[in-house]
C-alpha cells in the first residue's frame, strides 16, 4: 500500500555508510557517483527489484545492470544491505582476491555485468531484454548509465536499437550529476547546454537549458525527468515506466555528485577519491544528521487545503504534515481521512499524518488507505496492545510508524520494545490543539532525557520537532537531536513557502556545520577542524565554516 519511504531511506543511509567505510579502508574508489545514484538504487533494491539473495542466478529475477561500473561501491553496499553477502565483506573492497573489485565483476554472485568500460552496459541490457522477449519472460531490465558515459557513441547506437526493438521491458536511468572524471560534463561534452564557468547551479536553475530529454525523445524513448534524490519521484517514475508499453523508458534523474556530504557535493574531485580515515567519523555524523522539513497545512487556509498542499509542493517540502484533530483527544476539529484521500492525488510528496484522535487503533486503517506515508499516533491514547496492533499493521502495509508525546508525557515504558522499529517520534513542544502557539522552552531539557533513552533503546528513526518551531529556535531543536521539523505558522503562515523552507534549511545547515566542527575539534583539535574546513572547496562553504569555527573559538 505505502511507499515504504522510511525503510528505503534507512537502507540508503546504511549503504552510504558502507561506501564510506569501504572506500576509506581501500584508500581508493568512487564515492561521488555512488552517492548520486544512492536513492535510485535504494528504490530499486527495497521496492521494485525481484531478486533472491540466496539464489542470485534465479532465472526470473529482474536484471540490474550498472553500466557506470566505477560506482561499484554503491552497488556492492546495497547488495550487502540486501543480504547477498555480509556487510563486513565490504571491508575487502578493492583488495587482491576479493570478489568486490573496483568495478563490478561476475565473480561476485548477483552482479549482472562487468562494468567499467564505459558505454557498453546499455547494449548489454538490450541483449538481455531481447532474450527475455524471445523467451516470453516477464522480468524487467534496469540499467544505470552515467552522463560522462553518454559521451560514448555506443550509448546512442544502443538508444536507436532499443527503440527499434520496442524494448518496453528495459528502463534506463541516467544519473545526471553533471560531473565526469575530468570536469563538468557541460564543459567536456554538453548534454544540455554548454556551461561557461564553474557554477553548475546555473544549469539547475534554468530548465530551458535542459536538452538531454529531447535527445532521448528523438531516439524514440519514453522520457521521464525527475529529481533523482526524491524517493517518491523515483517510485512514481518506475511505476510509470513499468506501465509504458511499446517503447523503452529513460528516467533522467537530476542528481548531485557526492550527495549528502557537503564537501563532496558537486565537487569533481570526489569522482574517484576516497575519504581519509580521520574524517570518516565526521562523514558518518553528517550522514546521521540528514533532516527533513514538514510544513503543517492547518496553519494555512483551512477552506482551501488543496492550495496549501500545492504551496508545499512548489516550496519543495520534504514531506507534508497533516494534523488530524477529532474534537475529543484535543478540543479542536480539523479534518479526517476523507480529506487526506482527497488531497492525495495532488502531489507525491510523502504525507506525514499526525493523528490527534482518541482510539487511533480503530481508525488507523482508514488513514493508511487514504494514502499516508507515515502515521503517528499519540502515546496518551495507546497501550502496549493497541500500539502493537497499529505498529504491525502499518509495517505490513509499508507505511511508516510514528509515536507522539505531549509536552507533559514521557516516553512510556511499554513503548520501549517498539523503539528500534519506530520510524518517527514526535516530541510536542506545544500543547496540541492548534498552530501558532509559542514553543515551550522546557522541551529542550526534556530532549536531553529523551535522546539518551532513545539511544539506549536503539531507536533509529527521526525525532520530529512539532509546535512553535521557527527560525529562532530551530538551531537548538537540531542540537537537541530533532531531524524532522514541522513548520506551521513559520512556513505555511508566511506568504512565500519556498523562501521559508529555504530559510529553515539554511538555519539547520548552520547548526549542523557547527555540530560537525565541534566534533572535529573533539576528535583532532584545531588541526582536524582546519582540515575539515579545507575540504569544502565548492562555493562559499569554506568561508561559512571558518566563520563558525572562529565564533566557537575552535581555530
Ligand atoms: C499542534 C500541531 C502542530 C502545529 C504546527 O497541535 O500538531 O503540527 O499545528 O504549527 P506551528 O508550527 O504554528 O506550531
Ligand atoms: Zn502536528
Amino acid at each position: 500500500m505505502g511507499l515504504n519511504y522510511y525503510h528505503i531511506k534507512k537502507n540508503v543511509l546504511r549503504a552510504r555508510k558502507l561506501v564510506i567505510k569501504s572506500t576509506s579502508l581501500a584508500g581508493s574508489g568512487h564515492p561521488g557517483g555512488s552517492f548520486s545514484m544512492a536513492e535510485i538504487l535504494g528504490c530499486l533494491f527495497y521496492k521494485f527489484l525481484k531478486f533472491d539473495p540466496k539464489n542470485p542466478s534465479w532465472e526470473d529475477r529482474d536484471r540490474l545492470v550498472l553500466s557506470k561500473g566505477h560506482a561499484a561501491p554503491g552497488l556492492f553496499s546495497n547488495m550487502a544491505v540486501a543480504g547477498y553477502f555480509p556487510e563486513s565483506e565490504m571491508e575487502s573492497l578493492r583488495k587482491f582476491g576479493s570478489k568486490l573489485q573496483g568495478h563490478p565483476d561476475l565473480k561476485c554472485p548477483g552482479v549482472e555485468f562487468c562494468g567499467g568500460s564505459l558505454g557498453t552496459g546499455l547494449s548489454y541490457s538490450i541483449g538481455i531484454a531481447l532474450a527475455a522477449k524471445i523467451d516470453t519472460k516477464d522480468h524487467h531490465v534496469y540499467t544505470i548509465i552515467g552522463d560522462g558515459e553518454s559521451d560514448e557513441g555506443q550509448i546512442w547506437e544502443a538508444a536507436m536499437t532499443a527503440s527499434k526493438y520496442k524494448l518496453d521491458n528495459l528502463t534506463a536511468f541516467l544519473d545526471r550529476n553533471f560531473i565526469q572524471q575530468d570536469s563538468y560534463t557541460e564543459q567536456v561534452m554538453p548534454l544540455d547546454e554548454e556551461l561557461t564557468g564553474n557554477n553548475i547551479s546555473e544549469m539547475w536553475k534554468d530548465a530551458s537549458r535542459w536538452k538531454t530529454g529531447d535527445k532521448w525523445r528523438s531516439f524514440g524513448w519514453n522520457v521521464i525527468e525527475i529529481d533523482g534524490h526524491r524517493i517518491e519521484q523515483i517510485e512514481l517514475a518506475i511505476t510509470k515506466a513499468r506501465a509504458t508499453k511499446g517503447v523503452p523508458t529513460i528516467i533522467i534523474s537530476r542528481t548531485v555528485k557526492g550527495k549528502s556530504i557537503e564537501h563532496m557535493e558537486d565537487n569533481p574531485q570526489w569522482h574517484g577519491k576516497a575519504p581519509d580515515l580521520d574524517i570518516v567519523p565526521l562523514i558518518n555524523l553528517e550522514l546521521d544528521s540528514q533532516f527533513m522539513i514538514a510544513p503543517s497545512i492547518i496553519a494555512g487556509d483551512m477552506t482551501n487545503l488543496a492550495n496549501e498542499v500545492k504551496r508545499c509542493a512548489s516550496g519543495r517540502a520534504d514531506y507534508i504534515h497533516l494534523d488530524v484533530m477529532d474534537g475529543k483527544f484535543v478540543p479542536t476539529k480539523t479534518f479526517d481521512h476523507s480529506k487526506i484521500k482527497e488531497l492525495r492525488p495532488l502531489t507525491v510528496i510523502p504525507f506525514d499524518s499526525h493523528l490527534m484522535i482518541a482510539e487511533p487503533v480503530k481508525h488507523v486503517r482508514d488513514y493508511a488507505e487514504a494514502g499516508s506515508d507515515i502515521i503517528t499516533v499519540h502515546a496518551e491514547v495507546c497501550d502496549d496492545s493497541s500500539f502493537g496492533e497499529i505498529h504491525d499493521y502499518l509495517k505490513q502495509n509499508q507505511v511508516g510508524v510514528g509515536l507522539a508525546i505531549n509536552p507533559d508525557t514521557d516516553i512510556p515504558e511499554w513503548s520501549y520494545k517498539f523503539l528500534p522499529t519506530i520510524d518517527q517520534l514526535i516530541v510536542m513542544s506545544v500543547v496540541p490543539g492548534k498552530s501558532g502557539q509559542k514553543y515551550i522552552p522546557e522541551t529542550h531539557e526534556k530532549m536531553n532525557k529523551i535522546t539518551s533513552i532513545l539511544q539506549e533503546q536503539k531507536f533509529t528513526g527521526y525525532i520530529e520537532a512539532d509546535g512553535g518551531v521557527n527560525l529562532e529556535n530551530i538551531e537548538s531543536c537540531f542540537e537537541d537531536g530533532a531531524r524532522a521539523f514541522v513548520g506551521g505558522s513559520a512556513i505555511i503562515g508566511k506568504p512565500d513557502v519556498r523562501e521559508s523552507i529555504r530559510d529553515f534549511r539554511n538555519q539547520i545547515l548552520k547548526a549542523r556545520r557547527k555540530t560537525l566542527i565541534k566534533k572535529a575539534h573533539q576528535l583532532g583539535g584545531a588541526e582536524l577542524v582546519n582540515k575539515w574546513i579545507g575540504l569544502h572547496v565548492v562555493g562559499e562553504k569554506k568561508d561559512q565554516l571558518a566563520k563558525i569555527a572562529k565564533e566557537e573559538k575552535l581555530i
